[in-house]
């Protein structure tokens, strides 16, 4: 058996910051935003946090499967901004939902976690375990970006994307994910400091931090390295792939692995411009709209990939 997406729901806060919003109190202009990165805006929460946007995009996915709660056997949430140190997110997204009979857990793997979800539910499915469960990627970065970096809280916005995954004979074709830890530092945001009886109660909490070269240096050479790869090991062609939904980071890596990878930009779909990096809720962010695009049919393979913090990577190739 195999991971077939049965069904996708997203769900964003209201709230849309612009670039020019953000020369109130940054220096920096909308210009320089969109030739180095492609955004336009961003979603910025005030009220909801990323157990209520999860919640959000899980019923929209349980909807559109046609699939009640009670019917999943987990609920995997890939986060870098939960609300709670613990409980995990998805614990409660389980609790406000009613997926009584579901394990819920998170997990950590930054920009590449909606993906790294998939493969823990495609593991849970070859070996029988489970039959139905969901796959959401949510974030509140805009709470841990500083938002005094210029360089780097221009980059994020706040959202969720879900999907009802099921045990299916035809679905996920491929998959493949990698981790680099020794680059952990290159973009990274540190958790409460130790404080503590002995060392004094004074535990701070840090803000993210980047070093976006490399990171951009990472992406433009890890992409189209996994992308390749993933076609390579599963004998398919570049042509047979109706399209390729990349992690929504910056349009100019985008840009860079269509090239390196010779493919149509038609193929290609971003929404980065509207709603700048959700990290973990990109993909099915993008992979929402396709839908209600009606870019998607049945039988489509889309080939997934994306990267983040850790660094980790992974790419899957599914046919919708
Ligand atoms: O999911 C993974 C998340 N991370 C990424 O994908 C990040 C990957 N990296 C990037 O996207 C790019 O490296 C950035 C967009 C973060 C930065 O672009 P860059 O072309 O590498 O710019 P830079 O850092 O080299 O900065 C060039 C100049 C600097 O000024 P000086 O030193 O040349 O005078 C910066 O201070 O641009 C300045 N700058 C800005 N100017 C206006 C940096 N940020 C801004 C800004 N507005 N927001």
């Amino acid at each position: 058996m195999t991971t077939r997406i049965i069904g996708i729901g997203a769900c964003v806060p209201d709230t849309i910051v612009t670039n020019n919003d953000l020369t109130a109190f940054l220096d920096t202009n909308d210009e320089w935003i969109r030739e180095r990165t492609g955004i336009g805006e961003r979603r910025v929460s005030t009220e909801m946090g990323t157990t209520a946007l999860a919640v959000e995009a899980a019923k929209r996915a349980m909807e559109d499967a046609g699939v009640s709660p009670e019917e999943l056997d987990f609920v995997i949430l890939a986060t870098s901004s939960g609300d709670n140190s613990f409980p995990s997110a998805a614990s409660e997204v389980q609790g406000i939902i009613g997926a009584l009979n579901a394990v819920a857990f998170d997990i950590s793997a930054a920009c590449s976690g909606f993906i790294f979800g998939l493969h823990i539910a495609q593991g849970f499915f070859a070996s029988g375990i489970y039959k139905k469960g969901l796959v959401i990627g949510a974030e509140t970065l805009s709470k841990v970006v500083d938002w005094s970096d210029r360089s780097n809280c221009i980059l994020f916005g706040d959202g969720a994307g879900a999907a009802v995954v099921s045990a299916e004979e035809t679905g996920l074709i491929h998959m493949l994910m990698g981790t680099d830890g020794r680059k952990s530092k290159v973009l990274d945001c540190v958790g409460r400091t130790l404080g503590n009886c002995l060392t004094g109660f004074k535990p701070e909490m840090g803000f993210m931090k980047m070093d976006g070269k490399e990171v951009f240096k990472f992406a433009v050479r890890k992409v189209p390295e996994i992308v390749n790869q993933i076609l390579d090991e599963s004998g398919l062609a570049k042509d047979d792939i109706d399209y390729f939904v990349l992690h929504q980071a910056n349009m100019r890596i985008i840009e860079s692995a269509v090239k390196r990878l010779d493919i149509p930009m038609e193929k290609v779909p971003t929404n980065i411009e509207r709603y700048a990096n959700t990290s973990a809720a990109s993909i099915p962010i993008l992979l929402d709209e396709m839908k209600k695009d009606g870019k998607l049919h049945r039988g489509d393979k889309l080939i997934l990939a994306g990267f983040g913090a850790g660094l980790t990577w992974g790419a899957t190739l599914i046919e919708w």
